[in-house]
């Protein structure tokens, strides 16, 4: 069986200026750099990467933007590039489904970026998961099976290798109902390490990374990543608590 580092990452959306994310980082890090065995990210919004960067420089922990455009640059106001956030950060999370439901990112965008990141040596989170409709119509395999298959569109096995993926269930992201860890489980192991068998090889799916996201806290995180196939968090409202983002990774470790 392969084994696969968890990864938790923070995912603090559209929270906290430079100043106030350099605070809130301040709060976890001695913590969050003593906790071995789980890679660790911190995706604060584009304005404070800057001022965490130094701060994180030689922790260990990894600094993420929370989107990017696919060109490097151009005519294109209000978007940040791959090529910007190179040497400033280390990951970068791509079709979140807030960026999909309220800023027009699509399986085809997203493809586009994924390819971006990988140019410029970013380690991409792609997020895939179905709506409410989407889970009560039954077709939460068909969903995330194309939100898979087109964020991969033309990358190669090596490619894809370097990737993580997020399952977050839309209906779980912020209203304190997360999947169970079970249904998240046979969701990540029945249909999207499938989907990248599908596409590369059997071992490929079996040691890509995938996180579950969607109302993860400090109480339900060990359940979830109790489970074979779940392999970190990706966190939100939770990751702007110290003490409970410090303790979901520290719940990762095993
Ligand atoms: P949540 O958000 O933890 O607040 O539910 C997760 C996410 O959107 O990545």
């Amino acid at each position: 069986m392969t084994t696969r580092v968890p990864i938790v990452a923070g995912n603090w959306k559209m929270n906290k200026s430079a100043v106030e994310a350099a605070a809130l980082l301040e709060g976890m890090l001695s913590e969050l750099k003593a906790i071995t065995g789980v890679e660790r990210v911190i995706c604060p919004p584009f304005v404070a990467l800057a001022a965490l960067a130094p701060r994180l420089a030689g922790s260990g922990i990894g600094l993420g933007a929370q989107t990017m455009h696919w060109e490097d640059s151009g005519a294109f106001t209000g978007e940040v590039s791959g090529l910007m956030l190179k040497g400033l950060c280390s990951h970068v999370i791509l079709g979140h489904s807030e960026r999909r439901a309220y800023f027009g990112e699509t399986d085809e965008t997203v493809n586009r970026r994924l390819h971006a990141a990988l140019k410029h040596g970013l380690v991409p989170i792609v997020c895939v998961g179905e709506t409410l409709a989407e889970n009560e119509a039954g077709r939460t395999a068909e969903v995330v099976t194309r939100q898979m298959k087109g964020a991969l569109v033309g990358l190669t096995e090596e490619q894809a290798a370097g990737l993580v993926v997020a399952y977050e269930p839309v209906w779980a992201i912020g209203t304190g109902k997360a999947a169970t860890p079970g249904g998240a489980n046979d969701v990540i192991g029945g249909m999207i390490r499938p989907a990248l068998a599908e596409l590369y090889s059997r071992a490929l799916a079996q040691s890509i990374r995938v996180q579950y996201g969607g109302s993860v806290t400090a109480a339900n995180a060990a359940e979830l990543f109790a489970q074979p196939d779940i392999d970190g968090a990706l966190v939100g409202g939770a990751s702007l608590k110290p003490s409970e983002f410090v303790a979901i990774v520290a719940a990762a470790r095993g």
